[in-house]
């Protein structure tokens, strides 16, 4: 049996379709969404064992969608975050954002980094929010960067080890998420954390993101803990490296 895991990644989808089979509109479905998301962070830092849980809020691609739904989803971050930076804080819980913030609104970026800031000693909880956050866009922007110091001579091309890359992410200061989660009936990865779901228990659902409760979070846990994580190896060397002798 393994135990919990540390980090989790959720892909909070489905909202769009709670809010529709109610004959509301996507909006509303966001807003419950809202309430999916504190229940999951709730969880999370009342579970010991959980160190870091990080949300996909909004991929690169979502700016796509028309455009009233965009901007109900920045006013809904926007008064997401200043309702509830005092409880993380007070929880101490602390908040960092993944993603290219240069994207948000001038006050928006002020309110990340603010929250960033009044949550820097949290330690029961890392709480990581993917915001503009796409995993391609993620890789390139560090492979940018050591490109920048090959080309200043810094670093030789042929140096670059995988761990470099690694340290360039966005993710780079927690370790990598041991079971993603994903909403919604949906079996993909969407462009989410794709360097760093390398070895991820992935686990899908089709309970839609509003009715992701902790019971519903409970579960995907106990499933977690039934996986054999085998990095490479046989069945035979994990069990042996688990149970028999040193
Ligand atoms: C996920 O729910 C939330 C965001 C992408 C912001 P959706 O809005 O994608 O919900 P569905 O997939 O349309 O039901
Ligand atoms: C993934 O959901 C992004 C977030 C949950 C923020 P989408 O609804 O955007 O993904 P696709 O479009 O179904 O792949
Ligand atoms: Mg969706």
């Amino acid at each position: 049996m393994l135990t919990p895991p540390k980090h989790i990644a959720i892909i909070m989808d489905g909202n769009g379709r709670w809010a529709k089979k109610r004959l509301m509109p996507r909006l509303a479905g966001h807003r419950a969404g809202r309430k999916a998301a504190r229940e999951a962070v709730e969880f999370a830092a009342r579970h010991a064992d959980i160190d870091v849980l990080t949300l996909f809020a909004f991929s690169t691609e979502n700016w796509a969608r028309p455009e009233d739904e965009v901007s109900g989803l920045m006013r809904l971050f926007a008064s997401a975050l200043s309702e509830e930076v005092d409880t993380l804080a007070k929880n101490d819980i602390r908040i960092r954002f993944v993603g290219d913030l240069s994207r948000f609104s001038a006050s928006l970026q002020q309110q990340m980094r603010e929250a960033e800031q009044a949550t820097q000693h949290g330690r029961r909880l890392c709480l990581q929010l993917a915001l503009n956050y796409g995993g391609r866009a993620d890789i390139t922007q560090s492979v940018k960067r050591l490109a920048e110091r090959v080309a200043t001579g810094d670093l030789a091309a042929s140096d670059i080890q995988e761990s470099d890359i690694s340290a360039g992410l966005y993710g780079a200061e927690v370790p990598d998420p041991d079971l993603l989660i994903r909403t919604g009936g949906e079996r993909r990865i969407s462009n989410f954390l794709l360097w760093d779901l390398a070895y991820a228990e992935l686990y899908f659902t089709d309970t839609l993101w509003p009715d992701f409760d902790r019971h519903e979070m409970a579960q995907a846990l106990e499933w977690f803990t039934h996986r054999q994580r085998r990095f490479g190896q046989t069945g035979e060397q994990v069990s042996n490296d688990a149970t028999g002798p040193a």
